[in-house]
């Protein structure tokens, strides 16, 4: 038998935790796939004392992540602690100055310091794998960096966050609170350490960033998109999107135009039928539309222990089976040195459909304004839907609901402008884009 592959692990979490017992329970099948036995030499956490639900027995413990990346007695470094700087990044780059290769779930640290880091790997001939960085179990990264090589995307789309789609998914099957259903993501270990990542876009914005450099061959762009979060959705959103056949997704998208490429999350209008559509709870799903081979659309568990370590110990089987000597798949599919500037496309060019929710005062003429304003803007209605009155304070309210034909960001805001200033509106528009997603 092969020299053992001797990994060290920092962090031993929700992610850590189950790569440990998963690679202990699974020894003997992954030695005979891999070759060599793969053997956790060494792990770090903040507290030793924790129960980490594995045998601990003759593996060495270190105080600091970048003591253990330092280590003589590892071969490969698994990062999973998280955070963008910090422990984290400092001891990836310890890794890499002592020549291990690198795993790593983590997408924040990647969307800020991936290229500088990729880079510095590259020089040294070392391995960076990620692909639990990116939608959990689903095995994008490869897909889109080795599988899909003869191919020019033109966009790449996804739900990127189980724990936004977990909760949307319960808001509406079960009509739970926003909040509860939070809670609930967190007690099943799908939400980041501070969860305002997966309600706000952020940690979708970092896996978007992440597909984005690979499928158009440009620098990671975190701080470029647009985002929207799911705070600000309602039960009343999600039901009238479902009267009118959509369901609400919270979406990244990349897509190439004339002026550059797009990129934004926010909550989308996705049609109840389409395949995306139909993708619930934690699951995530990513497509890709390009040149040679089509349309893709790839799904699977998008967080939690075990699909994420999945993910990462297909990582580690990577690097047992990688032969010394031999060039690897580049971090980003090509040379870190080679990846082009970001050209963004203004979010303001956006074409597409609008769902749009209004409350406003049940006044004559309020119905006609509305219209006017739209059709002054050059903005053609699909539908438009009025609910029955509610009494409140001084007057009547009614919910209106508006749905465009395609049109364009900049001309909806202009329209929602003078609507607002025509002062029929109780409270601020509800805007929605619809996505034509596969
Ligand atoms: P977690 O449950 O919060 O675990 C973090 C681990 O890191 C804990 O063991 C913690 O130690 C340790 N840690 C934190 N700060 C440290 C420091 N300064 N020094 C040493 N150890 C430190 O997080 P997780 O959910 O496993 O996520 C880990 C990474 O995977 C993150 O980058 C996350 O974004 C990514 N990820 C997570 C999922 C998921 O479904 N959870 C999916 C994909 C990617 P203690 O246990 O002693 O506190
Ligand atoms: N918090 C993340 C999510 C973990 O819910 O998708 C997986 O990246």
């Amino acid at each position: 038998m092969n020299e053992p592959l001797r990994i060290g692990i920092a962090g031993l979490g929700t992610v850590g935790a189950s790569v440990a017992r998963i690679l202990k329970n699974k020894s003997n099948s992954l030695s005979h796939k891999c070759g060599r036995p793969i053997v956790v030499t060494g792990v770090s956490a903040r507290s030793r004392n924790k129960d980490r639900g594995f045998d601990m027995t003759g593996i060495e413990w270190f105080d600091t992540p970048t003591e253990l990346a330092a280590s003589a007695n590892i071969d490969v470094f698994v990062e999973l602690v998280g955070g963008e700087n910090g422990a984290a990044l400092e001891s990836m780059h310890a890794a890499i100055e002592a020549g291990r290769h690198v795993v790593t779930a983590n997408k924040a640290l990647l969307a800020r310091h991936g290229v500088e880091l990729a880079l510095r790997a590259e020089e040294k001939g070392l391995i960076l794998n990620y692909e639990a960085a990116v939608a959990g179990g689903i095995p994008i990264i490869k897909t889109m960096r080795e599988s899909l090589a003869a191919n020019e995307p033109s966009r790449v789309y996804g739900i990127l966050n189980g724990t936004a789609n977990y909760i949307l998914t319960r808001m509406e099957h079960d009509r739970m609170s926003f909040a509860d259903c939070l809670a609930e993501a967190q007690r099943l270990g799908y939400a980041e350490a501070d969860p305002t990542f997966d309600i706000e876009g952020y940690d979708t914005a970092h896996k978007l960033a992440i597909l984005t450099s690979i499928a158009f061959g440009t620098q990671v762009a975190a701080d470029e998109i647009y985002i929207e979060g799911i705070s600000n959705i309602s039960l009343s959103d999600i039901e009238a999107a479902r009267e009118l056949g959509y369901r609400i997704k919270l979406l990244g998208v990349a897509q190439r135009t004339a002026t550059g490429i797009e990129q934004r999350v926010h909550p989308t209008m996705v049609p109840l039928g389409s395949m995306i559509g139909q993708v619930d709870s934690v699951t995530n799903a990513v497509g890709i539309e390009a040149d040679t081979v089509g349309s893709l659309l790839l799904s699977g568990p998008g967080a939690g222990g075990d699909a994420t370590a999945s993910a990462v110990i297909g990582d580690i089987a990577d690097i047992a089976k990688s032969l010394p000597g031999h060039q690897e798949a580049p971090v980003f599919g090509r040379p870190a040195t080679e990846l082009e500037p970001y050209r963004r496309a203004e979010i303001s060019s956006h074409a597409g459909g609008y769902f749009i929710r209004l409350t406003v005062h049940d006044r004559i003429g309020v119905f006609a304004s509305l219209a006017g304003r739209m059709a002054e803007n050059s903005i053609s209605l699909a539908s438009i839907v009025q609910h029955g009155a509610v009494k409140g304070g001084e007057s009547e309210t009614k919910t209106v609901v508006l749905v465009t034909h395609e049109t364009t960001e900049s001309e909806i805001r202009a329209a929602l402008e003078a609507v607002t200033g025509d002062g029929h509106l109780v409270s601020r528009p509800q805007v929605i884009r619809i996505e034509p997603a596969g």
